[in-house]
């Protein structure tokens, strides 16, 4: 194939010019598994990714390897700085975008109570909702979130600008607007009837939703069905969320919800959610087993397009079940922490064999920058219950010091396969699109100088992934300096800030 010609039609993949970007590239090559990831781990000190007229990379490697065929074309030179995939972020909340000053909020259901629930509400104004989805895309492409899985608003005019915003701009997306036909009386503007409900969400799918094969297959915005969790529709609105979901699934339409996220013993979500539903456990919900003692009752919204968001308490049936569905885990540990939700067991989880990618959770998360939430991560993972008792010891020991590979596997190639973009997205394999950040140490100088007096290791392995751990760990939003989707360089809007 020559890098000149694009490999799709323009008419379908606009045109950027081949280029060769030449940088310091990590990223985690292959299939692999979070197992596996440091395994899969690839580095390029002077790299070169290859990046055809279509977006698509077409060589990923050193630069002093370059094939012959490439020479001749044009080289974008990052110089001092680190080409990471495009970071995928499986769980934000559009309607959320200013809501991080949630002050006086608690913990899960006061918080959505008091706070979102009329922070969301605002949306219902079409003017604020547009300035929402600008600043929203704006968000995304300074923090290098380069695909986003996103509970929407209830307001159809409010996912229209993001939609539409989204496409203006050429950033990858999935959203679907929240449904609530429950709730208390703080949630009264975005709640609707059961008909209206099916209705909303039929119709942003015909309107916004590739349901076209060919089509599909170069889309960068996608929708999903998104009841915004058990407690906020009833068995009669999952029966029909569940006829209407078995309509499109196959058409590559998603689904998301959350899952397990607050405990707190007697009048936390999972307890209210059991006593309400009188299933087993809360997966159930979402499996078409919603009938009193987990009878089912209508369809199941699992399986590889769909995304449960937190899943922190969730018993070794519900993992396994995920797994054996190839249903996806968005873990969103900062706002575990902003939240007090609790931790995820990280082992336990890993075991079971469910894929894990990661989340924000914008605005029950205060971070949009994916490294900031690896971070996050690492330090709530290598903090679990580690009790040594004195005989025999150690009794429990969950504590876990995450690889820098496994750090980048979950905000990266896991996100992909839990959208089931794997194909497309993810790493630097040849084939897949040109999603790419670029980390510049020079934007702030302490991460310049602690990556450059940074501690060598002999071991040329242990260099590379203490290098790794540094980048990852000390990034701050301000050293991402570009974002690209499809080989684009994503531009945020210049509108008047009030
Ligand atoms: N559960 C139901 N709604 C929400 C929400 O908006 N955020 C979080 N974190 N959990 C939820
Ligand atoms: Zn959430």
């Amino acid at each position: 194939m020559s890098v000149i010609e694009p490999a799709v039609d323009p008419a379908v993949v606009p045109a950027v010019d081949p280029v060769v970007h030449r940088g310091h590239i990590f990223h985690i090559a292959g299939k692999a598994l979070v197992t596996s990831a440091a395994a899969h781990l690839e580095q390029f000190a002077d790299g070169a990714l290859v990046v055809d007229a279509s977006g698509v990379i077409v060589w990923c490697g050193d630069f002093s390897g370059l094939p012959l065929e490439f020479a001749s074309l044009p080289v974008e030179h990052h110089v001092g700085c680190f080409l990471l995939p495009g970071f995928i972020d499986t769980h934000m909340h559009f309607p959320q975008v200013w809501s991080a000053d949630s002050y006086g909020g608690g913990q899960l259901l006061e918080w959505l109570n008091e706070c979102i629930f009329p922070a969301e509400s605002r949306l219902a104004d079409p003017e604020f909702a547009h300035q929402a989805a600008v600043e929203w895309c704006d968000r995304m492409i300074t923090a290098g979130t380069t695909m986003g899985l996103i509970f929407g608003s209830a307001f159809p005019h409010a996912q229209d600008s993001l939609f539409s915003v989204a496409r203006e701009r050429g950033l990858r997306l999935v959203s679907g607007r929240g449904i609530q036909t429950v709730g208390p009386a703080s949630a009264s503007a975005l709640i609707v009837s059961e008909s209206e409900a099916i209705a909303l969400s039929r119709a942003e799918i015909e309107k916004w939703h590739p349901l076209d094969e060919q089509e599909r297959k170069h889309a960068l915005q996608f929708v999903a069905v998104v009841p915004r969790f058990s407690l906020s529709v009833t068995r009669e609105t999952l029966l029909a969320l569940g006829e209407m979901y078995d309509q499109y699934r196959d058409r590559g339409v998603y689904f998301t919800s959350h899952l397990s996220e607050n405990a707190r013993p007697g009048d936390g979500e999972v307890d209210a959610v059991k006593a309400h539903y009188l299933v087993d456990n809360y997966l159930d919900t979402y499996d078409g087993k919603w009938l009193p003692g987990s009878q089912v009752g209508g369809k199941s919204f699992l399986g590889p397009r769909s995304v449960m968001a937190h899943a922190v308490h969730c018993s070794d049936a519900e993992l396994a079940r995920m797994a054996e569905t190839a249903t996806s885990i968005a873990h969103c540990p900062v706002s575990q922490l902003f939240l007090g939700s609790g931790t995820m067991p990280w082992k336990r989880t890993v075991a079971s064999g469910v894929n894990i990618a990661m989340g924000s959770d914008i605005g029950g998360g205060d971070e949009w920058f994916m490294p900031q939430i690896l971070n996050a991560a690492f330090k709530q993972h290598i903090s679990e219950r580690s009790i040594v008792g004195i005989d025999p010891a150690p009794l429990i020991d969950e504590s876990v010091s995450m690889h820098p590979a496994e750090l980048l596997f979950c905000g990266t190639l896991a996100g992909a396969r839990a959208l089931d973009l794997e194909s497309r997205i993810g790493n630097f394999d040849v084939g897949k699109e040109a999603d790419f950040v670029v980390l510049d140490p020079s934007a702030w100088d302490m991460y310049d100088q602690s990556l450059r007096h940074r501690r060598r290791h002999a071991d040329p392995s242990i260099d590379r992934d203490a290098l790794l751990f540094t980048l990852l760990m000390m990034a701050r939003e301000k050293a991402l300096t570009k974002t690209y989707v499809r080989g684009r360089k994503l531009e945020t809007s210049t509108y008047p800030r009030q």
